[in-house]
């Protein structure tokens, strides 16, 4: 096992594909986890790098580029910059953000290839593959669709009608594109034809042995759903795997047969993180310094993810590093589950997505990342519901740390002119209290070092709790007229805490650390370690800063204006679709069958409270009856909707809307004046009746 005891730490995020904008289900995953664990390592004085950047190769950015109609380097020089800059602005702390597009990133891919090649460790295998005549090319990955060959464990056939060439979406399988049922090009929709073509396997299978040791060496402190997916693949078998693509969007690798090849994306974007470390490197002008993180053994190298990456990154990565030699393995990937929205998926093309750019268009950055911290998806899926971010904002950072402070420093200022009074005697209380600040950086640290972040953050916030319930118990505003010499301590001690506060809430809290240490009066240079916070650390008499509102409230209505807006198109967008909005892709018959519309009656109909578009309905589907949220309000007065006969989509997953459950959707029709209208039946029909 790695030295535990080094102090030189290499952190990785998984680096976003640049066609689109990191929203917060991607914050939470691989980003947010990770920035938390580098801020406390730096606090410990650390020698930490962290490292990130862009995706920019493989078919997702060539498909993104084909779906706006604008070249591949649009898509990755527009969505690189934004994702940047909104990873800044939310505050990650990055060392660097690098890309792959970049010469050095080709190049360590290639020195890789060549590497493994010359050794011969890599093997050219000819292979049949999916070609379109029409486009007059292969069909790698995701530019082949089809239906799905996989039986599920319950020996059901998986048949899902839209599998991609590389994973399908409903049973989580790899797909050999040549076995999919009826295939069709992405590209043309013809169907594709095959054809013989050559290209580089490594061979995983010959590391089985290896990385079965690797990953139970590290089974003590891997999370389980990591352990659990590794274990699975490793009893399949490991096979080898091919790491070159027909395309002309990549790492150009030479071939044989001078067809034009690049490296698979997977294959080359987890080298992506040397890249990026010997760039950071070459930037301070120390440009061997990025070989001390990577290849000195007891660096400890911990490589953050989400829970789809597990394979790459805890057995081809590792192998490739085995391979080439000489490398650190990761010694964690703390892996996380997925975040959804509010009961669904987090999804572009259905607008139920929220970017981190629209985030902070609105709200300060640190209020997402408590709310997000406490409700990581550590062990499961989880959901962000926009009632509990503001109930977390106004609830917790307002009521209690920002109260807190803003009580304390406020009686600093008007009864002891702005200055930290003097100590005094301590008694009982005060002694238990001050007992808390190290106990919390002890409690804290340990999640933080065991990569349990809700743990941590939660275990800081109860600090605070503790602290609000040191001040009401001393009763200041008491003891000011009683026993003044007794108030200053209380004052002190309360001073004190807001100073370990500040660092202890650092990690999830970065800007509102610096806000309080300039309420505190320190300079910008002061610098912040964990251990400043575990006894008392500021001096009788000294000034403090001036006073200001850590956190506003947040307000219902601005609350609401994000949830109705989930599942809309943007206006701008919808402004640039009307009047001939285009149509969609095409979907089969089969895609079609899987909808269950029915004939509902309303029987209930209600506003929803603080929110001017929903509307709550109840309805009877035959013998079933339903509640849906339907953003109807401004059309509808609810009572002019009982007894009404509508089309509902029955079988659509229920999901919470402002928190309230809806088991359904209502049809209607909008046009380009935004007027709507509900779909009811041209003559009475029983209700469950099917729609078809
Ligand atoms: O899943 C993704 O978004 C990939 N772009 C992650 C790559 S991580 C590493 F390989 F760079
Ligand atoms: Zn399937």
């Amino acid at each position: 096992m790695t030295d535990q005891a080094s102090s030189r730490i290499l952190v990785t995020s998984a680096l976003p594909y640049a066609n689109g904008p990191v929203h917060l289900g991607h914050l939470a995953g691989a980003y947010l986890p990770a920035d938390i664990f580098v801020r406390y390592q730096r606090l410990r004085g650390r020698d930490v790098v962290f490292i990130c950047g862009s995706d920019e190769h493989g078919v997702s950015i060539l498909l993104s580029a084909r779906e706006e109609g604008v070249s591949p380097r649009d898509i990755i020089d527009r969505y690189h910059q934004r994702n940047k800059e909104a990873f800044e602005k939310i505050g990650m702390s990055f060392d660097n953000y690098s890309r792959t597009s970049l010469p050095i990133h080709h190049e360590t891919a290639l020195e890789f290839f060549h590497d493994l090649k010359e050794k011969g460790i890599l093997k050219q295998r000819k292979e049949k593959q999916l070609f379109d005549e029409k486009a007059g090319m292969f069909l790698p990955d995701r530019f082949v669709m089809g239906t799905c060959y996989h039986l599920r464990s319950d020996g059901t056939k998986c048949e899902y009608p839209t599998a991609y060439g590389d994973q399908c979406e409903q049973c989580g399988n790899s797909i050999d594109p040549l076995k999919l049922i009826d295939p069709v090009s992405v590209l043309t929709g013809t169907k594709p034809t095959v054809r013989e073509t050559t290209h580089w396997y490594f061979p995983l299978g010959d590391y089985q042995e290896r990385l079965e040791q690797y990953v139970e060496e590290h089974a003590d402190v891997w999370r389980e759903n990591v352990l659990q997916q590794c274990r699975s693949w490793l009893k399949e078998g490991l096979e080898d795997r091919p790491i070159t693509r027909d395309l002309d969007w990549g790492v150009p690798v030479p071939t044989d047969d001078g067809s034009k090849k690049v490296l698979y994306v997977w294959f080359e974007a987890v080298l992506g993180y040397i890249s990026s470390t010997k760039e950071w490197a070459a930037k301070q002008e120390t440009p061997d310094l990025w070989k001390e993180y990577w290849c000195k053994p007891d660096t400890r190298y911990i490589a953050f993810i989400g829970k789809d990456n597990i394979v790459f990154h805890c057995l081809m990565f590792p192998a490739m590093l085995m391979a080439k030699g000489g490398y650190v393995l990761p010694e964690n990937v703390p892996a996380n589950e997925f975040l959804n929205l509010e009961g669904r998926k987090f999804s572009k093309s259905r607008h139920w997505t929220i970017d981190l750019e629209e985030y902070l268009e609105e709200f300060p950055p640190d209020l997402l990342r408590y709310a997000l911290a406490l409700n990581f998806p550590e062990t499961k899926d989880t959901d962000f519901y926009w009632k509990d971010f503001q109930a977390r904002s106004n609830n917790e950072l307002a009521d209690i740390l920002g109260n807190f402070i803003n009580r304390t420093v406020h009686f600093a200022h008007k009864h002891f002119q702005g200055k930290v009074p003097p100590p005094g005697e301590l008694n009982e209380r005060d002694r238990e209290f001050l007992a808390t600040f190290q106990a919390t950086a002890d409690s804290v640290a340990q999640s933080y070092e065991s990569y349990r972040f809700r743990e941590g953050v939660g275990r800081t916030m109860n600090l605070a709790r503790a602290a609000n319930k040191y001040f009401n118990d001393s009763e200041p505003w008491v003891t000011i007229k009683s026993d003044p010499v007794r108030c200053a301590t209380t004052i002190n001690i309360s001073l004190q805490a807001i100073h370990s506060l500040m660092i202890f809430f650092e990690p999830v809290l970065p800007f509102t650390s610096r806000d309080i240490r300039s309420l505190l009066g320190f300079p910008e240079e002061y610098t912040f370690h964990w251990e400043i916070g575990y006894s008392p650390a500021l001096v009788e008499g000294h000034q403090l800063g001036e006073q200001k509102i850590l956190f506003e409230k947040i307000s219902d209505e601005v609350i609401a204006k994000y949830v109705d807006a989930l599942g809309r198109l943007p206006a701008e967008e919808q402004e640039k679709t009307w009047p001939n909005a285009p149509l969609k892709s095409m979907i089969t018959i089969d895609d079609f069958g899987k909808i269950d519309l029915r004939i509902a009656e309303i029987f209930e109909a209600e506003r929803i409270k603080k929110s001017k578009k929903l509307l709550r309905l109840k309805v009877r589907i035959g013998e079933h009856e339903r509640q849906i949220v339907a953003g109807i309000a401004e059309h509808y007065e609810p009572e002019s909707l009982i007894g009404k006969r509508v089309v509902v989509v029955a079988n659509l997953k229920s999901a919470k809307l402002f928190g309230v459950e809806s088991e359904g959707m209502v049809l209607a029709a909008t046009n380009e004046d935004g007027e709507l209208t509900l779909l009811v039946p041209e003559r009475d029909i029983e209700t469950g009746s099917i729609v078809k």
